[in-house]
Formats: C-alpha cells, sequence, structure tokens
C-alpha cells in the first residue's frame, strides 16, 4: 500500500534521516520506537510533507512520487489518504469539538454542512466525546482534545493514519483513553504507523516495530521479535532502559 525507498532528510548539514525504507501492508501496524532525538518526528513529517525531504521515493497504493520534488497537487493527493495525529493535539481553540472534527470536511472536502456534521457527531460517538461537541478545547482535558484529534483524522477516512507520540503530552491518569481508542481502530484493522514510548502498548498492538537510532533503522521485526529477541545490540540497550 505504502512504501518509502531511501528517504534522506538534512537540517542545514546534519542528516537527520540516513536512508530510510519500509513498506507498510494495508492493515499493518507499525510502530516506530526510539530515543530522543532519533529522528521519529521527522520522519512522520517527511511521510505526509509536513517536512521536505532530501531524497527518497514514496509509492502510494502503486504511484510513485519523489519525494524531494513534489507539487503541491501530489502532496494534496496524498494527504487525501493520509490522517495525522500531533503530540500537542493541534486543535483550533476557537472552534468547538464538533468544529473541530466537521473542519477538514466542509473546507477541504466540501461537503455540504450538514452531511459534515452528522459524519462529525459520528466520529464523535465513536471516542465517547459525543456528549462534549459542543465543548472548545480549554474545556477538555487532554485526553479528551487528543481524542477529538483523532475523531477529527478519522472523519477524513484516511486510508492510514501517523500518530506522533500521542499520549507523551499527558498525564499518566489520561493516557489510557487514548490508547484504547487506538487499540479500537487496530481491531478494525486500521493501518496506522506509530510512534511511542508506551512499549507495553506497542508489544500488544504492532504488527511490526521499527527501532531507529540516529536517522536509520537498526532493527525491524514481529513484536516478539524486537521486545523478546532483539538481535540488534543497540535495541537491547534502548529497551533495558525501559525496564529500569
Ligand atoms: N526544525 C529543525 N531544525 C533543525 N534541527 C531539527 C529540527 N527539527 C528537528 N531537528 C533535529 O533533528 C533530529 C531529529 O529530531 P526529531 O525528528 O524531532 O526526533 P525524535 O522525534 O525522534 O525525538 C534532532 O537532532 C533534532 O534536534
Ligand atoms: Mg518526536
Amino acid at each position: 500500500m505504502l512504501e518509502i525507498k531511501n528517504l534522506k532528510k538534512k537540517y542545514d548539514n546534519d542528516y537527520v534521516l540516513k536512508d530510510i525504507s519500509f513498506k507498510v501492508e494495508k492493515g499493518d501496524i507499525i510502530s516506530i520506537i526510539g530515543p530522543s532525538g532519533c529522528g521519529k518526528t521527522t520522519l512522520l513529517r517527511c511521510l505526509n510533507f509536513l517536512n521536505d525531504s532530501d531524497q527518497g521515493q514514496l509509492i502510494f497504493d502503486e504511484e510513485t512520487y519523489d519525494m524531494a520534488n513534489i507539487n503541491k497537487k501530489e502532496i494534496n493527493e496524498i494527504r487525501k489518504k493520509t490522517g495525522f495525529v500531533f503530540q500537542n493535539y493541534n486543535l483550533f481553540l476557537n472552534k468547538t469539538a464538533l468544529q473541530n472534527v466537521t473542519e477538514g470536511l466542509i473546507i477541504a472536502r466540501k461537503m455540504a454542512k450538514e452531511e459534515a456534521i452528522k459524519i462529525g457527531e459520528e466520529m464523535l460517538n465513536k471516542v465517547g466525546l459525543l456528549d462534549r461537541k459542543d465543548y472548545y478545547p480549554s474545556q477538555l482535558s487532554g485526553g479528551q482534545q487528543q481524542r477529538i484529534a483523532i475523531a477529527r483524522a478519522l472523519a477524513l477516512n484516511p486510508e492510514i493514519i501517523y500518530f506522533d507520540e500521542p499520549t507523551s503530552a499527558l498525564d499518566p491518569e489520561l493516557i489510557g483513553e487514548v490508547l484504547e481508542v487506538i487499540r479500537q481502530l487496530a481491531l478494525e484493522k486500521r493501518t496506522m504507523i506509530i510512534v511511542s514510548h508506551e512499549m507495553h502498548f506497542v508489544k500488544n498492538i504492532s504488527t511490526k516495530v521499527i527501532f531507529m537510532e540516529d536517522g536509520l533503522i537498526v532493527e525491524e521485526g514481529g513484536p516478539e521479535d524486537i521486545f523478546d529477541n532483539p538481535k540488534e545490540k543497540r535495541t537491547k540497550e534502548f529497551l533495558e532502559s525501559y525496564r529500569r
């Protein structure tokens, strides 16, 4: 469904992505783990063209794109198929929960307002927040805001959803409700790429785990391979740091 080949990205003269290649099949739940600063956020942002890339091919549904030379039209084509959930939710603060969820449908998809509201309410219901539809982000907890952000991504019915540390801005007691929503999406066989430090969750939910360090994929495999039987010393050391 999606393939990335030889992706490179530098800031100034430093390569932060040094030659990344991987494949995503429909229904895959790929978790990306690795130390802070290894390039996880940059990778997701390059996949959705929120950052530009210096080299790489992106193949989406058999269509090949040159990541370093891509135009607006192609970016829009790809973004129609993708959803993005940010660490800090990125909600419109001056819009209600429902307006946040329907905005993309009305503006980007040019959907009639009534139809957008119907879908928006359905999505809010899915994340358990229909009763909060008229609340503004400031009136909601971080966990609720992130669930709204997930509902917003779902409303556009993307083929793949990228999650960049969706729970790392949350107080510990709010993490579970967000992971629960993502777990629900996994049961529905949604294709997802998830950057997360919630190792227990990652091990349980993923079809494939990618361990990154210093702009490179060090090791990838099934969750049992990576967590119970890592081959690379650096993978072992990284996972050890979570057991302490
Ligand atoms: N806008 C930027 N300008 C310069 N360097 C950046 C920028 N964003 C990220 N970096 C650097 O790129 C590297 C990878 O960052 P990032 O993708 O955020 O890592 P991660 O998400 O794994 O913590 C880090 O060394 C970071 O300092
Ligand atoms: Mg990051």
